[in-house]
């Protein structure tokens, strides 16, 4: 018998270097983004400077504090959020 992938538990991210990534719900963007050599700045790393932050399927989020989460389509588009400050 072959085994059947849950869909739910894999998580496709297409990088914004182009590079594509498999990932699990609950995953550590930062992790994630170094090993896909799109290292993501960060500063406080705490959640309040938003140094980190990126937009995931168009949503701003700050990966210090975020992980990736489920998404209906299975496959998430990162872009890194362009704030002329930082
Ligand atoms: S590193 Fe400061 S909000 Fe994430």
């Amino acid at each position: 018998m072959t085994a059947i992938p849950n869909k739910k538990t894999s998580v496709t991210i297409r990088w914004p270097n182009g590079l594509i990534s498999q990932a699990t719900p609950g995953d550590d963007w930062l992790v994630l983004a170094k090993a896909a050599k799109n290292p993501i700045p960060t500063g406080c790393l705490g959640g309040s400077c938003g140094a980190c932050e990126i937009e995931v399927n168009g949503n701003v989020i700050r990966a210090c504090i975020s992980s990736v989460a489920i998404d209906s389509s299975n496959c998430l588009q990162v872009e890194f959020a362009n704030d002329p400050h930082w």
